[in-house]
């Protein structure tokens, strides 16, 4: 690894303008802020897991860095130009180095194409002057890979498992020979026996390939042992960042541990007398999020103060953003909230 990011996001930020209520012409639009302010780096080769509950803004975080959301603030690559705000044509450079796969793995590959085509349609647009055998030579060495039978090329995605259609769209992400691939809940849609195996295919070629992987999830136990650094989001905000290691071992913000304590523990005596956390509530409007810390709310621990500043993320290699960080203790979570 060298000291030069891949990538860092610097106050980046999301806002969709939904229409006002009532859809008169002259009722004021709505502001959704699904992305509120996120700064992490990523280096080349690492994987951040990034998870928190549904809505908290990992998709658009991730549609944001190549273009497909409407960002602001930064996201600077390798080379120093930020991503945000580019234009179509300049994104297309970029969109080869960063590749995306995504949640529903059938729902995200054409039904009217054959696996060869959808493998090398990225080869195609991105290299244009490839032959015919060049291009069908590299797609069997990529189907060979992501352990898919290369004589498999000319079926159609719905003759696959759920899978084996993940297996697909990683080879499609990873023929262009990215950088970087964001992997959106790749394993969200699969059956439990199945993720696993894609989550070691997904390792085994970051490894390999020397690529930077954002893998995004909703729960903590399937990042843990994928990440190097974990991103915990809530609300379109950064609540803990920190080494895969520290943050589970020593997970400082109160939203982590309440996230950590909802992971089953293997050990049938440990899980028996643990304390699940509770969260009371649903997650708030991203339209009207609370003010200070969004967290605070459905907190434990929130005093005045958190409804008045906003927390800084701080604390050098283990960041959160909390005003009162640190292991709840057991009268801490007995409080009803
Ligand atoms: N295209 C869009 N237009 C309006 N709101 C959106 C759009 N995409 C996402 N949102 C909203 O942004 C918030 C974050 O959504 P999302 O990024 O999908 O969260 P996650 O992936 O963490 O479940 C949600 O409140 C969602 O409804
Ligand atoms: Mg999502």
């Amino acid at each position: 690894m060298t000291d030069q990011p891949l990538l860092e996001a610097r106050d980046l930020r999301v806002t969709f303008q939904l229409p006002g209520q009532g859809a008169l012409p002259w009722a004021k639009p709505r502001l959704l802020h699904a992305v509120g302010g996120v700064d992490f780096t990523l280096m080349p080769g690492e994987t951040l897991g990034v998870v928190g509950e549904s809505g908290s803004g990992k998709s658009t975080l991730a549609r944001a860095l190549i273009g497909l959301a409407p960002a602001d603030g930064k996201a600077i690559w390798q080379d120093g130009t930020n991503l945000i705000g580019l234009s179509p044509r300049r994104m297309m450079r970029y969109r080869s180095q960063i590749q995306m796969v995504f949640q529903d793995p059938l729902a995200s590959l054409n039904p009217r194409m054959t696996v060869g085509q959808i493998i090398a349609e990225p080869l195609t647009t991105h290299h244009k002057g490839l032959g015919r055998d060049e291009v069908r030579r590299r797609v069997k060495d990529m189907m060979d890979r992501v352990g898919l039978l290369p004589n498999q090329i000319n079926r159609y995605p719905h003759e696959f498992s759920g899978g084996q259609c993940q297996r697909i769209g990683i080879a499609r992400a990873l023929i262009v020979q990215p950088k970087l691939v964001i992997c959106d809940e790749p394993v969200s849609a699969l059956d439990v026996s199945i993720q696993a195996q894609v989550i070691n295919l997904l390792a085994e070629l970051q490894r390999d390939l020397g690529l930077a992987l954002i893998f995004i999830a909703h729960d903590l136990s399937v990042v843990k042992h994928i990440s190097d650094r974990v991103l915990v989001m809530y609300l379109g905000r950064v609540m803990e960042l920190a080494g895969a290691d520290q943050l589970y071992a020593d997970p400082q913000h109160p939203y982590t541990q309440a996230l950590l304590s909802a992971v089953p523990i293997p050990d049938p005596e440990l899980e028996r007398d643990k304390r699940i956390i509770p969260l009371s509530g649903e997650l708030p409007s991203p339209m009207n999020p609370p003010s200070g810390c969004v967290f605070r709310t459905r907190c434990p621990r929130a005093q005045e103060r958190c409804a008045m500043d906003r927390p800084d993320l701080t604390g050098g290699a283990h960041l959160t953003a909390c005003h009162y960080p640190g292991a709840l203790s057991p009268e801490e979570l007995t409080v009803s909230i």
